[in-house]
């Protein structure tokens, strides 16, 4: 039995993000170099897909390379570069096939150009697509992000009172998705390594020690139903959570 039979449909988190980690420990479980690791990790991604897919998630989020990986051995940064454009190039299809329209967020102009043309390109050729929203966090960080933000803000003039949430919000380069509801973190580790600080205000956060290039459906699966058993209270009691969802049942009775 698939654990997407314990999935209830009706209260899947409409954004997932994912800090993919542990592909370096997971080729040298093999014996091989880190980029064996990364290379595989592909794999990965194509699962999270066809799991956000399947499940009815509607934005999926992946950290792919961080404003701090910069500071990784230059032959290794090299690779992931050559890797992120084999795969948009190489994966064009099958976004196209499934009806996925991809996205970028972070520092993107400063990416290498070949990557910032694939990039484009593949954005370009999926913008009609809405079945699921593949969003790449590349050259990412959101301390860039937050101070970009405010920087903008200052730029235009906006008054102290006009600056609210909803306003600060759609200065950031997530303006256009959801705050995702549920952040995964696989190899173990638990920490948020500078990902959507702002977005994740309210997520759930569920961590594995699964390592990324070994992750497959049944772990994305997984993290759904382990969100699907919290209680998310957003500063409310426990009390209110189940009056407010008696009354939602009592609603939906009448209006049958
Ligand atoms: C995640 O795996 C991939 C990127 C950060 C690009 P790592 O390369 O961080 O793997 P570990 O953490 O060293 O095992
Ligand atoms: C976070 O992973 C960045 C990505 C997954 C792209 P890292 O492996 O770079 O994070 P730290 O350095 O261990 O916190
Ligand atoms: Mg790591």
């Amino acid at each position: 039995m698939s654990l997407l039979d314990k999935i209830d449909k009706t209260r899947v988190p409409r954004h997932v993000a994912i800090i993919m980690d542990g592909n370096g420990r997971w080729a040298k479980s093999q014996g091989r170099e880190r980029i064996f690791g990364h290379s595989h990790g592909v794999e990965s991604v194509r699962a999270s897909l066809k799991a956000a897919t399947k499940s009815g998630v509607e934005y999926l989020t992946l950290y792919a390379f961080s404003t701090e990986n910069w500071n990784r051995p230059k032959e290794e940064v090299d690779a992931l570069m050559n890797l992120l454009v084999q795969t948009i190039v190489g994966e064009l299809d099958e976004l196209d096939e499934n009806q996925i329209r991809l996205h970028a967020i972070g520092d993107i102009n400063n990416l290498p150009t070949e990557c910032q043309v694939e990039l484009q390109r593949a954005m370009d050729h999926t913008s009609k697509h809405n079945r699921v929203n593949l969003i790449l966090a590349l050259n990412y960080s959101a301390r860039w992000e937050i101070t970009h933000a405010v920087k903008q803000i200052i730029e235009e003039g906006t008054s102290p009172d006009e600056v609210t949430d909803e306003l600060f919000s759609s200065k950031l380069t997530t303006a256009r998705f959801p705050d995702p509801e549920l952040l995964m973190r696989t190899s173990g580790e638990e920490r948020i390594s500078n990902f959507l600080l702002w977005q994740i205000a309210y997520a759930e956060l569920y961590f594995t020690q699964t390592l990324w290039p070994d992750f497959r459906e049944e772990d994305f699966f997984a993290g759904i139903v382990d969100f699907q058993s919290r209680e998310r209270r957003f500063g409310k009691t426990s009390e209110q959570i189940a009056q407010e969802s008696n009354n939602d049942i009592t609603s939906d009775a009448e209006a049958i």
